[in-house]
């Protein structure tokens, strides 16, 4: 048993006296243990080394204290190991000197076998989850297979993705064949995560946001429900869409566990536009962790005032800034433990 549960019970829906708090992207970035090992080791070593993983997974619980911990390691393994070459070029990001651009190249794309290609993944789990020692949940995580396509095609971060988009709506048939092989091989990838160890897992779609509603249906959600039906009766999932406010209603309907979402919508229309039963998580605008303490302090207990404490789990609506100081990320923390519900 996890002897702290307040995470795992609030995706159940179970009453809390206070809701449980993790940020998306906590392992790594702005902790100053974790820039000494980057120091040492390139982003893969790192990834790739259980004991590296293990390391950098469990340096929030322990220095910020939330309620989760989330595997350190990347949503672009999965390319990996689909036989499309991916670097993380330092103070670029993610590089692919190959991105898919014809059906050929989506032919030349493989469904690989998980133990063989992303075992270390796995061994970093059952690790972490010795390390953890039952202290708190442990949560997995995929990109969804739309967000993958965007760096598959696009070849680097973009602020449009206007070439992934391009290749989707000039070749669809190539881009559906590849956003399968993504589906088929996440859903492998997952199933090895929960038989591994993890608690509860997370589908990144960061770039969701990226399409408009219909094309959001065809080049994005089918795809995720998909991931959903079949991980759905092993473990907890939560789906987090970035910009995907206009999908809410049927992302509450999908048998997710949790929806998570950014900080462009309010706690009102997000319970409104989900159903208002469903377990929500976010939506702290990762800048705000700019603000001093005291005022980051003031602004989450209205966050969890509005949500309400039940059915909710504090987060950002995106990933922590690499430049956040540690006492504020801290301060985020520390205004949920010391909420007391009026
Ligand atoms: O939550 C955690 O801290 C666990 C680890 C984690 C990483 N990436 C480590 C990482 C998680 C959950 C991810 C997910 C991820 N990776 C997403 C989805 C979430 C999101 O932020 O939208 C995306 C889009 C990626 C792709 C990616 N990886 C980018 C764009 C970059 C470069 C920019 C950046 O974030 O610094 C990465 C590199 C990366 N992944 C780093 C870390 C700690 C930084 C590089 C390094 O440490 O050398």
């Amino acid at each position: 048993m996890i002897k702290n549960d307040l995470f795992l019970k609030a995706l159940k829906g179970e009453t809390v006296e206070r809701p449980p708090v993790w940020m998306m992207r906590q392992a790594g970035r702005y902790l100053p243990d974790f820039m000494k090992l980057k120091e040492k080791y390139d982003f893969f070593t790192r990834c790739r080394t259980p004991e590296l993983a293990t390391e950098i997974t469990v340096m929030p619980i322990h220095q910020i204290g939330t309620d989760a911990a989330i595997l350190f390691s990347d949503i672009l393994v999965i390319p990996q190991a689909m036989n499309i070459e991916v670097e993380m070029k330092p103070g670029v990001g993610p590089w692919l000197p190959n991105p898919i651009r014809t059906a050929k190249d989506v032919n030349n794309v493989i469904v690989p076998d998980i133990e063989e290609t992303l075992g270390y993944v796995m061994d970093a789990i059952k690790m972490t989850k010795q390390e953890l020692n039952n202290e708190v949940p442990l949560i997995g995580f995929a990109g969804s297979p739309w967000t993958i396509l965007c760096y598959a095609v696009q070849g680097q971060g973009s602020k449009n993705f206007d070439k992934a988009k391009k290749f989707c709506f000039t070749n669809p048939v190539a881009a559906h064949q590849l956003l399968q092989k993504i589906t088929d091989t996440t859903i492998a990838y997952l199933k090895a995560k929960v038989a591994a160890g993890v608690d509860a897992v997370q589908i990144f779609d960061s770039w969701g946001g990226m399409l408009s509603p219909v094309d959001y249906q065809e080049f994005s959600w089918k795809y995720i429900q998909q991931i959903i039906d079949a991980l759905k009766d092993e473990i907890p999932v939560i789906a987090f869409g970035k910009g995907c406010w206009f999908a809410l209603h049927e992302m509450a309907n999908s048998g997710a566990s949790a929806l998570g979402v950014d900080w462009t919508l309010s706690a009102r229309n997000a319970r409104y536009l989900s159903g208002g039963k469903i377990t929500l998580q976010g939506n702290f605008d990762p800048s705000r962790l700019y603000s001093p303490p005291a005022e980051i302090k003031r602004m989450v207990t209205q966050m969890i005032n509005e949500f309400g404490k039940d059915s909710y789990i504090v987060n950002l609506g995106h990933g922590i800034l690499p430049d956040i100081p540690v006492e504020n990320a801290k301060a985020f923390v520390d205004a949920v433990k010391e909420y007391k519900a009026n």
